[in-house]
């Protein structure tokens, strides 16, 4: 141990991430399977100059009051809603987050979520596993196509963009909503920004990559799922409250749209006996976007590079708020 810093980190993450930080800390570790609760988190933190935290942990201006040792947080993934950023920022603690080192297998998870709704894979492996398959039938288990139908792509940031490159594989006419419009990239990946009623109205393929902000919170409502086209599969791989759930169980109850894939859902975890979780015509999956073992090792190894460049007093590779405190 090269200084006197006391971490805590609030799960078990890869060794790629625990390593770096026990050769130059004290690790606090909180090493169960569920995260830390409030109190629970409170005593963890005590002591601490840093934290890797995880996006189960909520850390508001009340958390930070009562650790006034905390300098920097750094938080083991891209999206950092469970921060309050400006409270961290008046207090003067660098809040980080591990961008780009899980683009590629986010955007890969969604187009598996994609196929496997467009094409009824969990259904079709139900019906197997059922004893249901007697023959091949011209009828049986028909989904939809995806070669050359039309995604929209509801926030073209980092994400966004890899999905929308991997649709030029199926000859997509790919169409994007995002206020902050990127020409260039629009024009090399042939890509039309359009607004979010157009994207609605004309999208085979609706997948949300925005961040969770007051804007963004159920930014599909029922207006919006009434847009989409009967045919339509709705895909959020961002966070569950940018959709409205009743809403949506409603449009899959009543069929008003084709089908829906959710990596992450309002509330998580989802109750086994929720709706959503029991419909042939919706796949849920446990916030696993990131979830290959290269990302996760990469996940780490940036939380610990963000927390300790941080604690020495530099700029770290991913902070969200370096320039405000
Ligand atoms: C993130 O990083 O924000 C994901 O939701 C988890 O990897």
């Amino acid at each position: 141990m090269g200084s006197s810093w006391t971490v805590a980190v609030t799960r078990q993450i890869p060794d790629a991430g625990l390593q770096p930080l026990r050769e130059s800390t004290t690790v606090k570790l909180w090493d169960q399977e569920l995260p830390p609760s409030a109190d629970e988190l409170d005593a963890l933190l005590e002591g601490c100059d840093g934290a890797v935290t995880l996006l189960t942990d909520h850390i508001d201006g009340s958390v930070l009051d009562r650790h006034p040792r905390l300098r920097v947080i750094s938080n083991f993934a891209v999206g950092y809603d469970n921060i309050d950023v400006p409270a961290a920022s008046e207090r003067g603690v660098l809040i980080c987050n591990t961008p780009d080192v899980l683009t590629n297998a986010t955007a890969d998870h969604t187009w598996a979520l994609l196929l496997a709704a467009a094409r009824r894979i969990p259904e079709s492996m139900a019906y197997v596993r059922e004893g249901k398959w007697q023959t091949w039938g011209p009828r049986l288990l028909l989904g939809r196509e995806v070669s050359e139908a039309t995604i929209g792509i509801v926030g073209l940031g980092r994400i966004g963009k890899e999905v929308a490159k991997r649709a030029r594989g199926f000859d997509m006419r790919v169409l994007a909503f995002d206020p902050f419009e990127d020409s260039n990239f629009a024009r090399e990946h042939q890509v039309t920004y359009v607004s979010l009623a157009q994207l609605l109205a004309e999208s085979d393929f609706v997948t949300l990559h925005v961040t969770l902000t007051p804007e963004t919170q159920h930014l599909i409502a029922a207006a919006e799922l009434d847009r989409m086209k009967r045919t339509a599969i709705l895909v959020n791989a961002s966070r569950g409250p940018v959709v409205d759930t009743d809403a949506l169980v409603d449009a899959l109850r009543s069929g008003s749209i084709f089908g829906a894939a959710l990596d992450v859902t309002d509330p998580e975890p989802l109750p086994a006996d929720h709706p959503l979780v029991n419909m042939t015509n919706c796949i849920v999956v446990p916030h696993t976007a990131s979830a290959t073992v290269q990302t996760r090792d990469r996940m780490a190894a940036l939380a610990a590079e963000n927390l300790l460049s941080g604690l020495r007093g530099e700029r770290p590779p991913a902070a969200v708020n370096a320039d405000e405190v």
